[in-house]
């Protein structure tokens, strides 16, 4: 079953603690956050003093993405937090291969995340070294964005590459997920769909959790 993870970027931070466990008892599978360094992308979010807050606030697995120059920086800078996943973008990095080991080589699952104009087929040599990828279906930046609906057809296409490559690769989607996207995505063969503006401004957590999943 497809897993959900709310991303943080659009809960009221003047009540994280709640937050979190508002998506913790609604079902969430994991807790996405958002780091944007101001240089990669034009915002600037959450760093080490508010991921130890999250950490200390749930028991649901972190998976971090990072939106930034320097990832390798940022690697050994969140890697005590033990998150289950880390992902950095493929246009920002001279060296994915190296930083996949070094991930891989921390405990944490390694991804590699690619923005709406970059095609898959870039990801054909690095997927087998690959615990996920993350599809962009928004420009990174901001939560609230209007799907890109090429996100779709590039996740049956990498589904397509990993069933050769690396059977086991769980592809997420971040961006513009709601009741409307979800299914085309589940039905693409999506693993882990990421929603922050569609659960958080919702009045119910555990209904847009579970419509997202295909429950509602
Ligand atoms: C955008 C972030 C997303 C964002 C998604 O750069 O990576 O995780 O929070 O927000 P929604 O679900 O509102 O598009
Ligand atoms: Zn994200």
């Amino acid at each position: 079953m497809v897993q959900i993870a709310p991303s943080i970027l659009s809960a009221d931070f003047s009540r994280l603690g709640e937050e979190l466990k508002g998506i913790e008892e609604g079902g969430a599978d994991l807790v996405h956050c958002d780091v944007m360094d101001g240089h990669f992308v034009p915002n600037l979010t959450i760093g080490p003093v508010v991921l130890e807050g999250v950490k200390r606030s749930t028991s649901l697995p972190l998976d971090i993405h990072l939106m930034v120059e320097n990832n390798p920086f940022f690697v050994e800078l969140f890697a005590p937090l033990k998150p289950r996943y880390i992902s950095f973008h493929w246009e920002e990095e001279k060296h994915p291969h190296r930083l996949v080991q070094r991930i891989k080589e921390l405990g944490i699952g390694a991804g590699i995340a690619i923005n709406p104009a970059t095609p898959v087929s870039f990801l054909k040599e690095i997927l087998p070294e690959l615990e996920f990828v993350l599809i962009m279906s928004v420009n990174p930046g901001f939560g609230g964005q209007k799907f890109i609906t090429s996100g779709v057809q590039k996740v049956r296409e990498l589904r397509e590459m990993a069933s050769q490559l690396n059977p086991a690769l769980k592809i997420e989607v971040d961006g513009g997920v709601n009741r409307e996207t979800a299914p085309l995505l589940r039905r693409a063969g999506a693993d882990i769909l990421v929603a922050g503006s569609f659960i958080f401004k919702s009045s119910n957590y555990r209904e847009a959790i579970s419509t997202l999943r295909g429950e509602g």
